[in-house]
């Protein structure tokens, strides 16, 4: 780490499935090794947990560098802010004895959450299954930029020039939307967040570039994933921003001309919030109908917990129910929504065709020790898709291992793993064509096993 007379690098690190793959984990095991982390894409729709010695954090629009005292954390023009959950976010990462004061800089470009934004996606999230956090409204504002003689496009710099006047104009699009009351509470909360937040903006477009220039290394943190890019994912099922690596120099404030590796984080018990298809979906369309009702309502994960019992769901003949225990014992609801994820089988097939699309160079894969969980099914086997050859979803089942936990507490290295799981991932190596960085056998930051080395090194030659 070090800005020095040589040029730095970027790396960009996105997930490679339908979000919640584990990034922050990996940027956490990886993160010293940069100067700056940088948001470019989506907004408070993203919850991305670290553990720390003090319980989880859960980060929403922060990057998750925080811990790393020594690294610049900065959310680009790619991003959309909520500017009190912002202020709200801030005073959480304060309490833990994190002072962020010169270590944040929010791009002065960056989009600004008006209150209607969150009405209209309330209204409207239904179909899609959106976290309602307003992203989707925000963007196509950024994109009308006018309504009549109306701005509806306000960024973050507006409130650093002219507090007064961009307050005006958000004022001005919730009257135009309806002027509930409610809205003008969310303005008012606008307002107040405005004075904490403006020491954190940066009106300095060329910001990046000068620090790379100067030697500085960044690390690009996608939001969501590449099967939930606006353009490229399974539209309409998607985010509303560009969530594939290349969209990191646009929504990151960089050229294109530093970028050194693309860095995949996948993982092993392949999950999904909301709708849209999930080829690989444990219990298929049953799976899909159940866990959008249940994200109507609160308290799913506590009510699965005490409805049922995972063991005796995992030895049950139908895959629904294997993903139902699946989702209980390894724990996959959503951070910022508490909605039960839809659970699928590690996918081989999915993988192969992102890393390609994506010109991925490495991938992390998490949740590896859970697969261990699949020995206690019926067949005892793990499932893994291989292809989908003429429509026809085509499954390889691997033999499971037992006492799992035991197996890979020790592990510090691919050749202390299970021979299974070893011969698994070399499998996945040779799927993907591509090595891979790690291998996540729990939670916590250390419980992998990490190739660092491969990170060190310029640009491979194409
Ligand atoms: P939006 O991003 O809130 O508009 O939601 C659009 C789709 O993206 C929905 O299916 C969400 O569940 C999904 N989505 C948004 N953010 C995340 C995330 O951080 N992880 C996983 N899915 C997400």
């Amino acid at each position: 780490m070090s800005d020095s007379l040589k040029p730095g690098h970027a790396d960009v690190l996105v997930g490679l499935q339908y979000g919640d793959e584990g990034k922050a984990k990996v940027i956490d095991i990886i993160g010293d090794r940069y100067d700056i982390i940088a948001r470019f894409n989506g907004g408070a729709n993203a919850g991305h947990t670290i553990e720390t010695s003090k319980g989880p954090l859960a980060l929403r629009q922060v990057p998750s560098g925080v811990l790393l005292d020594k690294c610049t954390l900065y959310i680009g023009s790619g991003c959309t802010v909520n500017l009190g959950m912002l202020v709200d976010e801030i005073n959480m990462i304060n309490r833990l004895g994190i002072d962020l004061t010169g270590r944040l800089f929010i791009s002065s470009r960056a989009a600004v959450i008006q209150p209607h934004h969150l009405e209209v996606d309330r209204l409207n999230s239904g179909h899609i299954g959106t976290t309602m956090n307003g992203i989707g409204p925000c963007y196509a504002d950024r994109a009308l930029r006018m309504v009549d003689d109306r701005r509806v496009s306000i960024s973050v710099g507006d409130f650093l020039r002219d507090s007064e006047s961009a307050i005006a104009a958000v004022s001005a699009n919730a009257v135009a939307y309806g002027n509930a009351s409610h809205l003008t509470d969310r303005v008012e909360q606008i307002k107040a967040a405005v004075s904490q937040i403006k020491p954190y903006i940066l009106d300095d477009d060329l910001y990046m570039v000068r620090r790379v220039q100067a030697g500085a290394n960044v690390l690009f943190e996608g939001a969501q994933s590449v099967e939930l890019d606006v353009a490229k994912g399974s539209v309409p099922f998607v985010t509303s921003s560009h969530t594939i690596p290349g969209f990191a120099y646009v929504g990151g404030d960089l050229p294109p001309k530093y970028h050194r590796y693309t860095i995949g984080v996948a993982k092993a018990i392949v999950s999904r919030v909301g709708k849209g298809p999930m080829p690989c979906e444990l219990g298929g369309e049953q799976s899909a109908t159940y866990c959008a009702a249940a994200s109507l309502t609160t308290g799913t994960r506590e009510r699965e917990k005490k409805e049922y019992d995972p063991k005796a769901l995992l030895a049950s003949s139908d895959p629904f129910d294997v993903g139902m225990a699946l989702r209980i014992l390894t724990g996959e609801y959503g951070t910022g929504t508490g909605r039960p994820r839809r659970i699928g089988m590690f996918d081989l097939a999915q993988l192969r065709d992102s890393v390609a699309l994506n010109g991925v160079d490495m991938v992390f894969i998490n949740k590896c020790d859970c697969l261990g969980l699949y020995a206690l099914t019926q067949q005892g086997t793990i499932p893994v898709v291989t292809s989908y050859g003429d429509h026809q979803k085509k499954v390889l089942n691997i033999k499971g291992f037992a006492a799992f936990e035991a197996d890979t507490s020790a592990a510090r290295q691919f050749s202390d793993l299970p021979n299974q799981l070893r011969d698994l991932m070399s499998f996945t190596e040779e799927a993907l064509g591509c090595p891979l960085l790690g291998i996540g056998l729990g939670p916590s930051r250390n419980r992998n096993v990490v190739r660092l080395d491969l990170l060190d090194g310029s640009r491979p030659t194409p």
